[in-house]
């Protein structure tokens, strides 16, 4: 599919769904802000960009620790809900929001100190590109921190959990393994200093209804983990159990990765 198609089906997507993105607990709180902080030991002089910024909640982490924030994001129903949020409900006001992809950033060489892109780049149709273009802006030094959804390394289990993804979320691309990750940033001119994983558990339908999906989405992915052989359910860890997937209690987990590189 074309990138200009690919990127349609997240604007059309993601536009229906920004108030429920900024409400999203999943995306509001977790260890993995903490990380943005600990990993990346803000400075008070420095300017940051946060790439596909959705809810903004990556934005509002940082925000306190630094001079000024640049939040950007492709969808404008998205950036205009993240930025009521921010400015109006949290009185944050240093951060500024603008449209633009991640794959083409309108700024110039050597601009920020750090660049940071949360639970977003399985959307990318060209995650290099944007591994580039931010280091490309990032000043010398600059760090680069990503945030998504990671993939096992073996192959036919990876294109099973990433079709799972993909089900759910039609605008999903595709995400990567951690050895994937490395070369990304190594190509990209980034020197990988720390990568962490962590397991995120999902409460199975708030999860599949949170993308505006109807009835019969749920059931194919029900479906699908009911029928998953053994490899992809070890990865999900499907609660009460993949049999009994349909229960309205049913749980799983998704595997993320953080990964920071210094230019
Ligand atoms: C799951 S949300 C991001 C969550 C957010 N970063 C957070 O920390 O809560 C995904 C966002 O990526 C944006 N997006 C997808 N592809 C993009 C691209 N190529 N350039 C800019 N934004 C993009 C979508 O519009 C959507 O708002």
């Amino acid at each position: 599919m074309p990138d200009k198609k690919i990127k349609q089906k997240i604007y059309k997507q993601y536009s229906k769904v920004s108030d429920a993105y900024v409400r999203s607990q999943s995306h509001a709180k977790g260890i993995d802000l903490e990380h943005l902080i600990t990993m990346t030991k803000p400075e008070k002089e420095w300017i940051a960009l946060d790439v596909a910024t959705g809810g903004g909640h990556a934005a509002l982490s940082i925000a306190p620790y630094i001079k000024n924030v640049i939040a950007i994001d492709m969808t404008p129903n998205m950036l205009r809900t993240a930025k009521t949020f921010i400015r109006e409900e949290k009185k944050v006001l240093n951060v500024e929001f603008q449209r633009a992809d991640a794959e083409d950033l309108p700024f110039n060489d050597h601009s920020f100190d750090l660049v940071s892109c949360r639970i977003a780049a399985h959307h990318f149709p060209n995650c290099q590109k944007f591994v580039r273009e931010s280091s490309r802006v990032l000043k010398k030094g600059g760090l680069l921190l990503v945030q998504d959804h990671v993939l096992p390394e073996d192959e036919a289990v990876a294109q099973q959990v990433d079709q799972f993804e993909r089900l759910r979320d039609p605008s999903h691309y595709r995400a990567y393994s951690e050895k994937e990750w490395h070369m990304m940033f190594k190509v990209g001119g980034l020197k990988v200093e720390k990568t962490v994983q962590l397991v995120k558990q999902h409460e199975f339908v708030d999860w599949v209804k949170r993308m505006n999906n109807t009835d019969e989405t749920l059931c194919n992915l029900v479906q699908m983990m009911k029928n998953a052989p053994n490899a992809v359910l070890d990865w999900f860890k499907p609660f009460p159990s993949a049999k009994e997937f349909d229960s309205p209690q049913a749980r799983f987990v998704n595997h993320h990765i953080i990964i920071m590189g210094r230019k």
